[in-house]
């Protein structure tokens, strides 16, 4: 079997050689095979907008329930929850959001660029194409000014220039929709320390440089739980989070050698935490610096007791209040210790729309035949692979076969996401299936009408094997477990 190998790739492992050599070459294959689309497109797009199709869809949802599964069904520890995008403004104000949640801004005078500093290397010159923003000698920065990142919008029917109490924001993070819940999550599960509010949603951040595809967008999904814990628990939890999160990733297929850690410095860290952890992807393979090849799929931070503190309405000593305007304290009473404080939080904070970038990147590989064509093959885990199984007639022209291959798509549709395809010769139709990762096609050919059995073909070894009609299902159940 030969696999198409990225020259440029130090990598000597050979699932890494399997990875796409660039994110351009996702990007058109999303486009081509209807993963993602550039949104607004028909206006001319909208920079970091991204639209996902019926693939990228089943995809996105598919890694949405895994991890959901993982964290709320298989652990007894961890609560769901959905909470709303616009809030009331003290959240965020609490939150520290409306004071410190904003990038560093520097203009060019050179070439009338905006550029956010301490990202220059992810931004273009716009004079230069060749070189990054700042290394041109014709660079003239301004000073840095703060950007802040939240969209702002109005609540009702007035304007927020007329009445400040209209303003409201997109929710930067799901983040602090937990924690302002964390009182009705604990009085309606009766819960006890340790346990975790998990929580996948929308978040927006007025980002001033989006891109690399979906990478950095304006609008994305995130994936946060927060778990709360006793504080001396606290480093513990936190390493067992990050060991945890990064078997998850291989779990999903996601090579190990293309997965790493960085420990954020005292410089780095957010005011509300203790220690960071980012678990990052190589999702730039092309680039011959082996530093700049990786970038943050998530982050795994201990943010202390910040969070419930900042939101209570409790004195914490001498009586002064933390919070004149919340309603609540959100402290914690030890039934067994008997005593009340602010759990720690350690959260783990993952965005969807990374995850699916780096899945696809890890899933994609080209392998060549014998008579030299390439083809693409994306062996995406059965688990998040869109379409489950493809089931094709080999004689589209007669119609019985045709029927009982609609019949058995018809069978296995409940159970599994199946599609039909006839719209092209065997070998197409393979081709587009692998192209997509779907790992199962089942073929009805002129034996099938008479021995009730069908050809099932695997994506990765290309196998071919001959099952009895009435134990398909199952046969394709147990595979696709595994
Ligand atoms: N509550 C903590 C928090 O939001 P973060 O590191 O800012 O932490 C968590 O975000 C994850 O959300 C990131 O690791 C990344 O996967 C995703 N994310 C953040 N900003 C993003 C953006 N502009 N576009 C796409 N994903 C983003």
């Amino acid at each position: 079997m030969e696999y198409f190998v990225n020259p440029k790739s130090k990598i000597q492992n050979p699932k890494s050689n399997m990875a796409a050599p660039n994110i351009e070459t996702i990007v058109s294959l999303s486009k081509r095979r209807g993963f993602v689309f550039p949104a607004s497109e028909i206006y001319g797009g909208l920079g970091s907008s991204w639209d996902y199709g019926s693939l990228g869809v089943e995809l996105a949802n598919n890694i949405k329930n895994a991890w959901w599964r993982w964290l709320v069904y298989e652990r007894d520890d961890i609560e769901g929850l959905d909470s709303s995008i616009i809030q009331n403004r003290l959240v965020w104000k609490y939150s520290g959001h409306e004071t410190t949640f904003s990038d560093p801004l520097v203009d060019c005078r050179a070439c009338k660029g905006r550029f956010r500093l301490d990202k220059l290397q992810d931004s273009q010159c716009p004079k230069h194409s060749s070189v990054h923003a700042g290394e041109s000698d014709e660079c003239d920065f301004t000073e840095p000014k703060q950007f802040n990142l939240m969209f702002k919008t109005t609540v009702g029917a007035v304007s927020a220039d007329d009445d400040e109490n209209a303003l409201a924001y997109l929710r930067p993070e799901t983040a602090q929709g937990i924690f302002i819940n964390f009182k009705n999550v604990l009085d309606t599960s009766r819960r006890k320390l340790p346990f975790g509010i998990a929580q996948i949603g929308k978040s927006f951040r007025n980002e001033v440089t989006p891109g690399n595809f979906i990478f950095r967008t304006r609008e994305f999904e995130q994936m946060e739980m927060e778990y709360f814990c006793r504080p001396e628990d606290a480093p513990r939890i936190h390493q067992e989070f990050i060991d945890g999160f990064q078997e998850w990733f291989q779990s999903l297929g996601i090579s190990s050698e293309n997965l790493k850690l960085y420990e954020q410095t005292p410089e780095e860290l957010a005011h509300y935490a203790e220690r960071t952890v980012d678990i990052l992807y190589r999702y730039f393979p092309e680039r011959e610096d082996e530093d700049k090849q990786w970038d943050e799929l998530m982050g795994i931070a201990n943010r202390t007791d910040f969070d419930l503190k900042t939101h209570s309405k409790k004195p914490e000593t001498g009586g002064k209040r933390i919070n004149p305007d919340s309603t609540e304290d959100l402290s914690y009473f030890d039934e067994a210790t008997k005593e009340r404080f602010y759990p720690y939080v350690i959260e783990p904070a993952a965005g969807v729309n990374r995850l699916l970038l780096a899945v696809l990147m890890d899933a994609y590989t080209e392998k060549t035949n014998d008579k030299g064509e390439t083809r693409v093959i994306l062996k995406l885990k059965p688990e998040l692979a869109p379409i489950k199984v493809a089931v094709l007639p080999l004689a589209k022209n007669k119609p019985e076969i045709v029927s009982l291959a609609k019949q058995i798509k018809k069978d296995l549709q409940p159970a599994m996401r199946a599609v039909y395809d006839d719209t092209g010769g065997i070998g197409k139709l393979y081709a587009r299936q692998d192209e997509i990762g779907t790992p199962f096609c089942v073929t009805v050919d002129h034996e099938s009408l008479e021995d009730n059995a069908v050809t099932v073909r695997d994506r990765d070894s290309w196998a071919q094997e001959r099952i009895k009609i009435s134990e398909l299902k199952e046969h394709l159940r147990k595979r696709l477990r595994k």
